[in-house]
């Protein structure tokens, strides 16, 4: 069990790690927050004091509130601190065997009751946890960024851990007035496995020259009701990180041309072209006049958002299927995890899973790949009359 008022240890003081601390000092718990490289912890604690000083400028905080959390995370240069820590988190660079070294050193200093934790996006937990002598006290627990303002949390165990560690754990981050969502040590956990749709499908449909990127975007967000188009969010993510997780899942999942990478997007990424950071992706950042207008056709929007959409139930179906997560659980983490509008289940229940099917199906029909192969578990369900939400 991890005690309510275990000092937490992150290790990473990037964009993860230092919003991780965030969360943890803003509900009382001691931090260390440790960094291999001294300008990192400068550069983070900065960045926090500036965040922090918007909220009491905002009124969402009150000065004493604000210096409660700073004086409560305690930045590091070396780990020796970690030994009185009930929880520690690492979320430095993602490289395993950087990973497994910063883990086989850490166990040598905590104490034996210790959780130990990974925040990565894309590696496997049992991969990770072949560096430690006790795997039993180590689990991936996926925060989404920013961390603070991100409900979500995965909570990822891998095939050593035990179940206890895993429910303690999970009751002790929605402690920290997260929602936590459960699923299998598999690539891109639930989140990420799940969205690939929403970036290829719109890649692939631009790629055929069915609408250009502020078409798509126009058609998922008034249509759709995404918070954000696919392209604006693949310029925002970055389309270096965006094609290296998708590159990243293709591969862990031995190739499948599900999650095949696109052309368009390796070649953004090849000429620099990396979205907002470098001033210029699908979109130009830089002269707002080089972009253009969407075509508001509503038919064209309507048939591009029910593509991208189908696509994106089919492959929550599979997450389902596969044991991944439950229905709920699924349904939670887009909902939380990247802002959908709505559960994909939910939607495919309010859709009607026939009419899914039928999309799905068509778009097999049409092009004869297995990419839009419709999921077992979709077909099985309308055999049988089944609806994933029953009254
Ligand atoms: N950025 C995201 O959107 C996001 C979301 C969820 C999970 N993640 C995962 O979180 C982790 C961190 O990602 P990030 O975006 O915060 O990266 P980042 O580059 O912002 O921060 C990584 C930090 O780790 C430090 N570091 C590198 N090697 C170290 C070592 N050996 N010991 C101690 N510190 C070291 C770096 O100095 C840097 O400050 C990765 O595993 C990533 O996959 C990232």
């Amino acid at each position: 069990m991890i005690s309510n008022d275990a000092k937490i240890g992150v290790i990473g003081a990037g964009t993860m790690g230092t919003g991780i601390a965030q969360v943890a000092a803003t509900q009382g718990h001691h931090v260390f927050l440790y960094d291999a490289y001294p300008q990192q912890l400068e550069k983070s604690k900065a960045g926090l004091e500036s965040i922090l000083a918007r909220q009491v400028e905002k009124e969402r905080m009150t000065q004493k509130e604000v210096d409660g959390i700073l004086n409560r995370i305690n930045f590091v240069d070396n780990i020796t601190g970690f030994g009185e820590c009930g929880f520690v988190i690492e979320a430095i660079v993602e490289d395993l065997d950087i990973k497994k070294d910063t883990f086989a050193r850490l166990e040598g200093i905590v104490s034996k009751d210790c959780v130990l934790a990974s925040n990565t996006s894309s590696l496997s937990v049992a991969a990770i946890s072949s560096a430690l002598k006790k795997p039993e006290r180590f689990l991936g627990v996926h925060f989404f960024n920013p961390a603070p303002l991100m409900k979500l949390v995965e909570i990822i165990p891998g095939i050593a851990t035990d179940k206890q560690v895993f429910e303690s754990t999970k009751t002790f981050i929605k402690s920290w007035d997260k929602i936590t969502v459960s699923g299998k040590d598999t690539p891109g956990f639930i989140v990420n496995r799940v969205a690939r749709p929403f970036y290829g499908e719109a890649l692939r449909i631009y790629e055929e020259g069915i609408a250009d990127a502020a078409t798509i975007d126009w058609a998922m967000k008034e249509i759709g009701g995404f918070r954000m188009g696919p392209f604006e969010l693949m310029d925002l993510i970055g389309h270096d990180v965006n094609y290296e997780v998708t590159s990243t899942v293709f591969e862990a999942f031995y190739y499948d041309p599900r999650f095949k990478p696109s052309f368009a997007q390796k070649r953004m990424v090849e000429a620099g072209w990396l979205g907002r950071k470098s001033g210029r992706g699908f979109y130009n950042y830089n002269d707002d006049t080089k972009n253009p207008e969407p075509t508001k056709d509503k038919q064209l929007g309507q048939k591009i958002f029910n593509r991208i959409l189908t696509m994106l139930i089919n492959e929550a179906c599979d997450a389902v299927f596969m044991n991944i997560a439950s229905v709920e659980d699924v349904d939670l983490a887009m909902q939380n995890g990247v802002n959908y509008p709505k559960g994909l289940l939910q939607w495919a229940d309010e859709i009607g899973l026939k009419n899914v099917l039928d999309r799905m199906t068509a778009l097999q029909v049409e092009y004869r790949e297995d990419r839009y192969r419709p999921n077992p578990l979709l077909k099985k369900m309308v055999a049988d009359g089944k609806s994933f939400y029953e009254e």
